[in-house]
């Protein structure tokens, strides 16, 4: 980014990213890249990049995959690195100066279901992570990963389900409303309040929301549907406990861009007795031992049909 250009206003996207998703806090960011690598190299590891190709990175973020990629492959693999946010896509174009990348990047800003900038037929991989679930019209951007990808070109994607946490919540509701009287309605009668600020918690609800009118199968089918062959999918399902974290970032954390943090939903949505009532039943767990968590992400691979690209296994 030429440095005398004004800076580009911050959005919901770059601000999860760059602050929101880890609280602001350097530890608590340590923690999650280590996870977040891990995704990472699931999906590179499923798209069988090779020297000499072309990858296109949608969604790219702070350039996670794009640069995993360029650090995997070196400098034959070129990368065109695609987002909604201009505000992040600076930030990232800035990184890959930082990193002497930038001969092998090209910058596109534009949305995954229109990206009218790239030729037709012209990458060998098209890479996605955790960005579908943000895509109103899922299938229009399958049809331009499939428009982009040479004959024999891959597809390979990981997304988040959180399909299954919401339908929780309307559970959850169901049984709050069963149980008035039982010793521990108040306290889930605020945990609802608090998730539910930051997933659609009705069934009506879920239906109308990309991040939650989804299931893995429903993203089976769509893509064979947009043409693709040798569609493989993978659900992983892990439980894990979250290493413990201080009260402060924790409730200053949100789990996706669209989320509010803790810290906003008890100061809009709680009353004060309801914050410390609250407060005095989570902080310990959180602070001693740390955060039961349940992680659904489904990894997909598929095809365009045709001859394979050369380089590619
Ligand atoms: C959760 S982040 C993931 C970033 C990156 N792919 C990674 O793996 O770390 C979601 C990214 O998708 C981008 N995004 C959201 N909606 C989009 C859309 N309709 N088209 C393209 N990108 C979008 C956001 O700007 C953000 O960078």
């Amino acid at each position: 980014m030429n440095p005398l250009s004004p800076p580009t206003p911050s959005d919901i996207w770059s601000d999860w990213l760059l602050h929101r998703r880890h609280g602001n806090n350097d530890e608590q960011a340590g923690h999650l890249q280590i996870k977040i690598n891990q995704f990472a190299d699931r999906v590179l590891d499923n798209a069988k990049l090779a020297t000499g190709m072309t990858l296109a990175d949608i969604g790219t973020g702070d350039g996670l995959i794009a640069f995993r990629a360029i650090d995997r492959i070196g400098p034959s693999l070129k990368v065109i690195l695609t987002d909604i946010s201009s505000a992040i896509l600076h930030h990232t174009e800035d990184l890959a100066n930082q990193r002497q990348y930038q001969h092998q990047c090209r910058f596109v800003h534009c949305t995954a279901e229109n990206l009218g900038a790239i030729a037709d037929a012209s990458v060998d991989v098209v890479i996605t992570r955790s960005v579908l679930a943000y895509v109103p019209d899922k299938k229009a951007a399958f049809n331009e990963f499939y428009r982009i990808l040479k004959p024999g070109g891959r597809l390979s994607l990981g997304e988040p389900v959180y399909r299954d946490d919401a339908f929780k919540l309307v559970a959850l509701k169901t049984w709050i409303d069963n149980h008035p009287d039982h010793p521990d309605t108040r306290l889930l009668r605020l945990a609802h309040r608090w998730k539910s600020a930051q997933l659609p918690a009705t069934l009506e609800a879920i239906r109308a929301n990309p991040l939650t009118n989804y299931s893995e199968r429903d993203l089976f089918v769509m893509i064979g549907e947009c043409r693709f062959g040798d569609v493989h999918v993978e659900l992983h399902l892990d439980s894990a406990t979250q290493h413990a974290m201080e009260w402060h970032v924790f409730i200053q954390s949100a789990p996706h861009p669209q989320a509010p943090t803790l810290k906003e939903i008890l100061e809009t949505r709680f009353s004060e007795e309801d914050r410390l009532f609250f407060e005095q039943a989570m902080r310990p767990a959180i602070e001693l031992t740390g955060q039961g968590s349940m992680e659904r992400m489904v990894y997909i691979t598929a095809r365009k049909p045709g001859s394979t690209p050369s380089g590619s296994s």
